[in-house]
């Protein structure tokens, strides 16, 4: 149960109206007009850039696409860089495990977005802007579609171009550099140089620099602008200001969709937002998204904000968490979450792809009831190597995840070794979102997933092989029946 120090918190209380998630959809750029949109980016338009980046500066705007580093000074990095073209590119390609609130913003608010993607391309000094996203979001392609076209023709994108650009459902299209690379029509295999280094049409010779930038970070810029840095500042924490949207899903009375000041607890989201456990059942583990190590109950009352996070050793990430209760297996959330970075690892990186398979192969061992004891101490030996030449963070989300979870839950994994077999029989799915169903907070979970090769095609591709890197679920009616409730 939660400390009786910690003040309850309910969501309506600190969603202001306008402040970056809106109630319900906005569905017309008139009735985005009528609240005021379109005013921030007449306010960026009427002062010098350097103005508008010194006012992100000011708010402590932090990336939300899970690294939480300063906005400001990225787009003050890419104004001040020499280069004469540069590009401005906002990553819509969220792929994070129990992970959805960029797709609720571009579904319940794209002209915001869209706003914020200008306000940011001309105050970092963009020669052009792009959007990339997943093609498989068939609502959120069509919802920034129509407000691109209506934004256009009412001249509300501001002087600098901006295109939309879809990719492949790899988790790797939204790692920065694996995103540069699908907009400049490749696949989603991170790059070496970082984009500061090497953006969009940059070679040696002409090294352009670009500029990446979350969905909900962008989104959270037209406030700024509209009602200033302190407005940003009234809720969240001095370091880590504003809201923050957070995703619950799992063994919790109320799974959703959140928008909470950063700093609330785990104890407040998880009890007073979440509605406490399912009857009869207590909280296990919460997975922050596939990234970072796993939060236990001691850990509960840490408040979620990027600082006090990494103080207990674990990060906030995009703020999505899965919640498993008493009646789950640790070792197969390890699996399942293991499973799901082998196979979304490119290969680029040798022990990334080979140790992380190793992981998964001594996790199903030890679940189907074959493991022994020096099983255990190779996985933690993997995921000490799994790092090695790393081009990416993705295979530090499998050595620190894996290991705490090893280390957490000892005592359940010797009890696995000593029965032979799990004490704990139960399926676990991969909390992969395709959906949510707002009416009765319900997330679709990705049912073909399991179906997922390492070499990223699908067991039942029709043609075999045919669908590396642009899987097959491509279609609404597909996407529907490669899916579940839960
Ligand atoms: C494997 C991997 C997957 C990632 N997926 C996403 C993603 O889906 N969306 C996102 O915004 N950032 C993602 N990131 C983080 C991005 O690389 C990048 O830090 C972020 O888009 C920067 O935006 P921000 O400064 O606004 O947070 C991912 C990083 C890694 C290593
Ligand atoms: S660390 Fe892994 S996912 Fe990242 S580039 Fe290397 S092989 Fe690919």
């Amino acid at each position: 149960m939660p400390e009786a120090s910690e003040t309850a918190v309910t969501e309506h209380r600190y969603v202001i109206p306008g402040r970056v998630l809106p109630e319900k959809p906005i569905e017309s750029l008139d009735e985005y007009l009528a609240q005021g949109g379109g005013d921030a980016l007449q306010i960026a338009l009427a002062i010098p850039p350097e103005e508008i980046i010194d006012m992100v500066k000011r708010s402590g705007l932090r990336g939300r696409g899970g690294a939480g580093f300063p906005t400001g000074i990225k787009w003050a990095s890419l104004r001040n860089d020499p280069a004469t073209i540069k590009y401005l590119c906002c990553n819509g390609a969220e792929g994070e495990p129990a992970t959805f609130k960029d797709r609720m913003l571009m579904r319940r608010n794209p002209y915001q977005l869209l706003e914020g993607v200008a306000i940011a391309a001309y105050a970092s000094g963009a020669k052009g802007s792009f959007v990339a996203l997943k093609r498989r979001f068939h609502t959120e392609v069509k919802a920034l579609e129509r407000a691109r076209l209506e934004m256009m023709e009412y001249g509300l994108l501001g002087p600098v171009p901006l295109e939309l650009r879809y990719g492949p459902d790899s988790y790797l299209f939204g790692e920065e550099r694996g995103l540069l690379e699908v907009i400049e029509g490749r696949d989603p295999l991170p790059r070496i140089h970082p984009p500061y280094m090497q953006g969009i049409l940059a070679d040696p010779e002409h090294p352009y620099p670009a500029a990446v930038n979350n969905v909900e970070t962008l989104s959270s810029v037209p406030g700024i602008l509209r009602f200033g840095p302190d407005w940003f500042r009234e809720v969240g924490t001095e370091r880590s200001p504003g809201t923050m949207i957070f995703t619950l899903v799992g063994d919790v009375q109320r799974p959703g969709i959140y928008e909470l000041p950063l700093g609330v607890t785990m104890n407040q989201l998880l009890y007073d937002i979440g509605g406490g456990p399912l009857p009869g059942h207590e909280f296990k583990v919460v997975v922050p998204g596939a990234s970072n190590p796993v939060m236990i109950p001691a850990h509960f009352g840490t408040p979620l904000d990027f600082d006090a996070t990494a103080a207990i050793g674990t990060g906030l990430g995009s703020a999505s968490y899965t919640v498993y209760d008493d009646r789950t297996c640790m070792v197969r959330v390890a699996k399942v979450f293991s499973r799901f970075l082998h196979i979304e690892s490119c290969g680029q990186c040798v022990p990334c792809k080979i140790q992380s398979d190793r992981i998964t192969r001594l996790l199903n061992k030890i679940d189907d009831g074959d493991g022994e004891q020096r099983d255990l101490e190779e996985i933690l030996a993997a995921c000490r190597r799994v790092t090695d030449g790393q081009r990416c963070y993705l295979s530090t989300a499998e050595s620190v995840l894996i290991q705490s979870l090893v280390r957490i839950f000892v005592g359940e994994f010797a009890a696995h070794l000593e029965m032979g077999g799990c004490p704990l029989p139960g399926v676990t799915d991969l909390p992969k979102l395709v959906d949510f169903h707002e009416d009765t907070g319900v997330f679709d979970f990705d049912m073909r997933y399991p179906l997922k090769r390492s070499d990223w095609t699908y067991e039942d591709d029709p043609v075999p092989g045919a669908s590396v890197l642009v899987p097959g679920v491509e279609t609404a009616e597909e996407e529907a029946a490669g899916t579940t409730s839960a």
